[in-house]
């Protein structure tokens, strides 16, 4: 058996042809369906988190650095959506081009991703919840020895994706207008509590790490080099952008309505970008302000924005962004659990995760059994680990994810030129090699730990790969059958 087979592009493009969707998404309306999304835990918690613990008031830049290469993988995976739409996403560009191994990679990425992510998301969520409702911090936010908060909150949201309660696009339309209300809130009331001497220094010096922090809390590129442990500086703002580039990720969910977007080749890549562009804009601004109006030293980890308006004596203020706060997070957990039915589904449809995993509920139409699986171990990541550390990995394995979607472009062109490509990425190969190694360079940012564990998952994932996906893959057995009728085996 073969497990760098491929799934011929002529397959997916035909199940996507079964497909018939109505076209009907504009560039304005993508880019509103990817604000939507993208905002979330990101730019309401983790700029807090990082400026405090690796960037001061460079976390800004830390925003910017993350954007510019979030855009350059938008553009490789507009190249990829528009020439081979499909509900499956990265996980079916990489089977049509790298083969069955690497799709089985992406796709365990992506589980990790968007069930880490979920996780990070509900904390934050508990954190303001707490801040608003003067809730006990034993149970809610980041203080919190079991966060119940988070756990409920999870619980709850589980019950509406399995039920099957989608969310209507008006309602998301609502929810992007809210989140990008309480962004320009923030920015608009910034401008009156802002005080200079508090981004003094920008880029706080780098210090002699803390003498508890040992070599695996240390960023990967700075213990190949052989570095002396430190926090802040330089390298702190490159390890808090690797974290951040959390809070653009989301922005792949666009790439799966490629066969609903009235003109994908001009619309698509103006949606993917414009959205970057937008929350790249508001998380810059957001974050001066947040570093602005309080010392660094002083953010409140659990609420960060909320906790600076009140500590700068504008608890109104402080309440409008909690109440936006908790609105928007919990429409990004709802699309985070629904995303991971579907790829899930994608994965067991193709034999790479048991067929009764996905098998879809009677009654409710949803794949149940994997929602409440992957649920269970969102909580308890949510009720047990601190924010930061989900959030790095949900990083690495988004950057991992990417750099492999960006290798896809040149080897799809190589393998299939006469496809069809609405959208082309400018300067291929070179644009998408440099995409590549600029995820590369931000996951080496990551700390040592955070590579440790996730080497733990893909050993994981491969184990689950040889000893089921392997032998119970789809492709394989259509393969095989092919061979038996000619009359020949196929080699392994
Ligand atoms: N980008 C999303 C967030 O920041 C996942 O919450």
């Amino acid at each position: 058996m073969n497990i760098l087979r491929k799934m011929p592009v002529e397959n997916v493009l035909e199940r996507s042809r079964q497909n018939t969707l109505k076209r009907r998404l504009s560039a304005i309306s993508l880019a509103g369906f990817g604000v939507g999304v993208i905002i979330g835990t990101g730019i309401f918690t983790l700029v807090g988190v990082e400026a405090k613990q690796h960037a001061g008031p460079a976390v800004v830049v830390s925003f910017v650095v993350a954007g510019v290469v979030a855009a350059l993988a938008a553009l490789c995976y507009a190249e990829l959506a528009s020439a081979v739409p499909t509900a499956g996403s990265a996980y079916t560009y990489a089977f049509a081009t790298l083969g069955e191994l690497f799709a089985w990679i992406i796709g365990w990425d992506l589980l990790l991703e968007f069930a880490l992510g979920a996780a990070v998301v509900s904390r934050s969520w508990s954190g303001y919840v707490a801040n608003l409702l003067h809730l006990p911090p034993e149970w809610f936010g980041e203080q919190a020895t079991v966060n119940i908060g988070a756990v409920l909150i999870i619980a709850v949201l589980t019950v509406v994706a399995v039920a099957g309660i989608r969310e209507s696009s008006r309602l998301t339309n609502a929810l992007v207008v809210i989140k990008v209300s309480v962004c320009v809130l923030i920015v608009v009331a910034g401008l009156f509590f802002a005080r200079g001497a508090n981004l003094d220094p920008f880029v706080p010096p780098a210090q002699p790490a803390e003498a508890t922090a040992s070599v695996v809390d240390q960023p990967l590129i700075q213990a190949l080099a052989g570095l002396e442990q430190s926090a802040f500086g330089f390298g702190g703002v490159l390890t808090a952008a690797a974290v951040v580039f959390f809070a653009y990720t989301g922005f792949e969910a666009l790439a799966n309505l490629g066969e609903e977007t009235k003109e994908p080749k001009r619309d698509l890549p103006r949606g993917l970008l414009g959205s970057l562009a937008i929350c790249t804009v508001l998380y810059v601004a957001v974050a001066l302000v947040l570093t602005a109006v309080v010392d660094y030293r002083k953010i409140d980890e659990g609420a960060p924005i909320a906790a600076a308006f009140q500590s700068a004596g504008a608890p109104w203020v402080g309440a409008l962004v909690g109440l936006g706060a908790i609105t928007g997070l919990t429409s990004v957990m709802m699309v985070e659990l629904v995303t991971l039915g579907r790829i899930g589904f994608a994965m067991s449809r193709d034999g790479l995760l048991p067929r009764r995993l996905s098998e879809v509920h009677p009654r409710w139409r949803t794949p149940h059994r994997m929602t409440i699986a992957i649920a269970v171990l969102i909580m308890l990541l949510a009720g047990f680990v601190p924010i930061a550390e989900l959030a790095d990995m949900v990083s690495i394995g988004a950057l991992s994810g990417f750099l492999i979607v960006a290798l896809a472009v040149p080897v799809l062109r190589r393998r299939n030129p006469e496809l069809e490509r609405p959208f082309r990425v400018p300067l291929s190969p070179v644009l998408p090699v440099i995409t590549a190694a600029a995820c590369l360079y931000l996951m080496a940012n990551l700390d040592v730990f955070t590579w440790l564990r996730f080497g733990v998952w893909l050993a994981l994932g491969l184990l689950i790969y040889l000893f089921y996906g392997r032998r119970h893959s789809v492709l394989a057995m259509r393969t095989e059958a092919k061979g038996d009728v000619k009359g020949g085996a196929s080699g392994d």
